[in-house]
């Protein structure tokens, strides 16, 4: 377990702090401190969606319930100022997610606005415009770390669940790429009862070994956007023993799950606190896969939307499974979901 554990802290520390400029490192490290400190309560990490448009149509993405719209994207001085206001409540990580975070110009602006403001920036992106070029920009805005999604280790298959011909090929030399030039890059990948039982998901592990990646990280499968009404497809306890088995402390972990216990103590981050969404048109979610809005930062400063989202229901659910997927939050909050014509919807009436 100690030596488990030690690996865990040396991946944490190449995908996070790697990068940063030694004042970043002793910022963060007081910004967490401090906290603790005073016993501040304030997520970890703010994941950012920058845009809601993307390249793909993945079978199964999570993202798909939202209305994809660029002309009410936060702007570039909008999300500055949401970064801002995340410093200030001692966040130490601004992960920039989508749709497909690279499809913004912006992005190594936003990138650069958010290492300068001594914070960990990182990116989830499906490797589409992962070029050589983008890497070397992303690298010069000082991006800690690059998340590039592989859904299966055969071409023709990842292609068919992305939608795109050619996204394999070029999520690959992108993540050939950040190994060559040194950014610390994770292949992103999700669980599902078919790529467990055909033994695809260790074979993507396997790919991203061979790759040189730091990491693998694996996302459970959440009921949520395509897989909303498909509560078959959560997997069995016999496929969570198979998952299990394919875990490494320090390289290949649950989402947000970094620990050798990742599969007998599960945390959701949204429920555990760690961690906030900030959605393209600026409202702010539990997670980008919960469509609940508790206030949309156009309105309101960051500090006043958490307390509102904090002191909510939605925080009493059992810190040890997915929302999205805990029958009893689905069972409550699942009717105004599917009536809706817009999500996210408010997160009380
Ligand atoms: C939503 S995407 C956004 C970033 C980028 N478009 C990409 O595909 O990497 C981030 C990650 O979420 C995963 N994901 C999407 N929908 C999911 C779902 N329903 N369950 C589990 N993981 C999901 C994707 O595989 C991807 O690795
Ligand atoms: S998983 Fe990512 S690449 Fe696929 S459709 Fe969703 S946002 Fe786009
Ligand atoms: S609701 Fe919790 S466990 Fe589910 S995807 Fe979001 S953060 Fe992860």
């Amino acid at each position: 377990m100690i030596f488990g554990n030690l690996k865990v802290a040396r991946l944490a520390y190449r995908l996070y702090f790697r990068r940063a400029t030694f004042m970043t490192r002793i910022l963060c490290a007081w910004r967490l401190l401090k906290n603790r400190l005073f016993g501040i309560r304030a997520p970890i990490s703010v994941m950012i969606g920058v845009t809601y448009r993307c390249q793909c149509g993945c079978v199964y993405c999570g993202m798909n319930l939202y209305q994809v719209d660029a002309e009410v994207e936060l702007s570039t001085e909008e999300i500055k100022t949401v970064i801002e206001q995340a410093r200030e409540l001692g966040v130490v990580e601004i992960t920039l997610f989508g749709g497909e975070p690279l499809l913004r110009d912006d992005l190594d602006e936003i990138v650069a606005f958010a290492s300068s403001a001594s914070m960990l920036p990182s990116i989830d992106t499906n490797g589409l415009l992962l070029t050589p070029e983008r890497v070397e920009s992303l690298m010069n805005a000082r991006l800690s770390a690059v998340k590039v999604s592989m859904d299966s280790p055969e071409a023709g298959e990842h292609d068919r669940m992305r939608g795109v011909a050619g996204c394999f090929d070029q999520a690959v030399s992108g993540i050939r790429c950040c190994v060559e030039r040194g950014l610390p890059c994770v292949i992103s990948t999700y669980a599902s009862r078919e790529n467990i039982r055909s033994g695809d998901l260790r074979r993507v592990i396997e790919l991203g070994k061979s790759l040189g990646v730091d990491a693998v990280r694996i996302i459970d499968t959440t009921l949520s956007g395509c897989l909303l009404a498909e509560k078959h497809k959560k997997l069995s306890p016999e496929d969570r023993r198979e998952l299990a088995s394919m875990l490494e402390p320090g390289l290949v972990f649950l989402e947000n799950l970094a620990s050798a216990r990742a599969l007998t103590h599960p945390v959701c981050s949204a429920v555990a606190r760690r961690y906030i969404y900030v959605s393209p048109n600026g409202d702010v979610q539990p997670c980008c896969f919960v469509p609940l809005s508790a206030g949309n930062v156009r309105e309101d400063p960051l500090n006043t939307i958490l307390a509102r989202l904090w002191n909510s229901p939605v925080m009493s659910y059992d810190p040890g499974r997915c929302l999205m997927n805990n029958h009893k939050f689905r069972g409550h909050y699942l009717p105004r979901i599917e009536a809706a014509d817009s999500l996210p919807v408010a997160l009380e009436e």
